[in-house]
């Protein structure tokens, strides 16, 4: 398929102006994430893919909220009140002053269409038969909410919103997705001549093919057939839903680029989550974002890693919590109940059991025993700890940062251990033992002498 962008430049607006009243929250709709993304940036990857040279969302309330999530990304146009769809698009045109290519318009609650559907609908603009609009059409399984697109043979004869059809157009299956694509030279000037004499009292965008048919031009309308692909998201539900089928894709791809999954309705990836081949991801395990798990990696059951990278080979888990900032180099392994943040964790090292390592720099074939614990916060300062190449830290020490543990140290199980450790260095902080031969002996032996006079009154 060639790139309709290189035939002309692009401008994409996205309707983001909705009050999203059916989420019932203080968060912008579009904001609202699926696989740890705000659906309003899925959407604007998409459309990165066919490369726009303008970018444009319509905001109404939360506008503040947009502007930092997009953080100049686009231009951000107010529409207040909200008077419709196509009133919507009217408030881009400041933005889009001098643009000649052009335009498609997409919805910040309708995420997931695809790069080549966007495509679609571009090449179909360039058409021959010079299409004025082009409308992306769909047969849902429920009509009720959409308008319809009036239709033969893919040209468009009429628009039509479901309060506004008549009962043979609410008979038409062919809906209006609400994505159109039109030309930046055209868009404004049939905007124009849209009034708002309908059941709504709106402007709605869709009239532009009834105004474009009117002066004898041709409408065209592509179609798709992935119905989840125009699905819209307008409340909890529906976000669960799509956040369900995403994962459901997501799943069967990791397992076609060659991972095992266990129990793959149970796994969670993030929308960036980076897998390799012969891994193996074992039941309820998650994903947050930025993490990228390398070949032959095992990630047991129970297992929750975000801003992580797993280098070749490790394993981690069962109950591993892996947060952001950690690398673990090749061949080391998380055992069970050991977070890890901000931390590296050299080739070969291990951290087997009940560990906390923050902000800490653990040298290759190191051994992290049971229960050790970085003390990296005093309250008001991170501290690190910088632990050598083959140290053995015994079980249930604290290791006070700043600190250094230096490498081949051995530092003795139940140790607090504040100052450096040099290398080789054995260190063991903990109070001298009293021993007291046959002293328990004697006590139970007096307590139960005791306990049975006592008995016998
Ligand atoms: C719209 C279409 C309908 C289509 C349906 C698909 C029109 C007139 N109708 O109807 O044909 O089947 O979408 O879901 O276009 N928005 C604004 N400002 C406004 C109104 C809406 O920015 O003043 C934005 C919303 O945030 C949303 C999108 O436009 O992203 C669609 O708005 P919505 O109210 O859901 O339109 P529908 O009535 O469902
Ligand atoms: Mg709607």
């Amino acid at each position: 398929m060639t790139d309709a962008s290189t035939v002309s430049p692009l401008a994409i607006i996205v309707l983001a102006a909705g009050k999203g009243t059916r989420m019932k929250s203080d968060l912008h709709k579009v904001l609202h994430s699926i696989a740890g993304r705000p659906m309003l940036m899925h959407l604007m990857a998409s459309a990165a893919a066919l490369s726009p040279e303008r970018q444009v969302v319509v905001a109404g309330h939360g506008r503040e909220q947009l502007e930092k999530a997009l953080a100049g990304s686009a231009d951000i146009a107010v529409q207040d009140p909200q008077l419709g769809t196509g009133h919507a698009v009217q408030q881009a045109e400041a933005a889009l002053a001098g643009f000649g290519g052009d335009v498609l318009i997409l919805y910040g609650d309708v995420p997931f269409v695809r790069a080549e559907t966007m495509r679609a609908m571009l090449e179909r603009l360039h058409g021959a038969d010079n299409p004025a609009v082009v409308v992306l059409g769909f047969e849902p399984e429920d009509t009720l909410q959409y308008g319809r697109v009036i239709a033969a043979d893919g040209v468009v004869t009429r628009m039509v919103e479901h309060k506004d059809a008549s009962e043979a157009e609410r008979a038409c299956r062919l809906c209006n997705s609400g994505l159109m694509a039109v030309r930046g030279t055209e868009l404004f000037g049939l905007l124009a001549r849209v009034g708002n004499d309908n059941a709504q009292g709106e402007y709605y965008l869709t009239d532009i093919v009834n105004v474009a048919n009117a002066d004898g031009r041709v409408c065209a309308v592509v179609t798709t057939d992935d119905a989840d692909e125009v699905m819209g998201i307008n409340s909890r539900g529906e976000l669960a839903e799509a956040e369900s089928r995403w994962q459901k894709k997501r799943r069967v791809q990791a397992m076609a680029d060659g991972a095992t999954l266990v129990a793959p309705e149970t796994v969670w990836f993030a929308y960036d989550t980076q897998v390799g081949r012969d891994v193996t991801i074992e039941q309820n395990v998650v994903f947050g974002p930025g993490v990228t798990v390398a070949d032959r990696v095992v990630i047991h059951a129970f297992s929750h890693v975000e801003g992580a990278a797993l280098g070749e080979g490790v394993s981690i888990g069962p109950f591993a919590r892996i947060r952001p900032g950690s690398v673990l180099e090749e061949g080391s392994r998380i055992g069970n109940f050991v977070e890890m943040k901000n931390t590296r964790l050299g080739k070969g090292a291990k951290a087997n059991h009940l560990t906390y390592l923050g902000d800490a720099d653990v040298g290759a074939a190191a051994n992290i025993g049971a229960g050790t614990i970085t003390c990296n916060y005093d309250g008001y300062f991170k501290h690190r700890t910088v632990i050598g190449e083959r140290a053995f830290i015994g079980s249930n020490s604290s290791l006070i940062a700043p600190i250094k543990i230096g490498a081949d140290a051995i530092v003795a199980a139940g140790s607090a251990v504040s100052r450096d450790v040099s290398d080789g260095e054995l260190r063991l902080v903990r109070a001298d033992q009293l021993v007291k031969p046959g002293w328990a002996d004697r006590f139970h032996d007096a307590m139960k002498k005791k306990k049975a006079e006592k008995a016998k009154g």
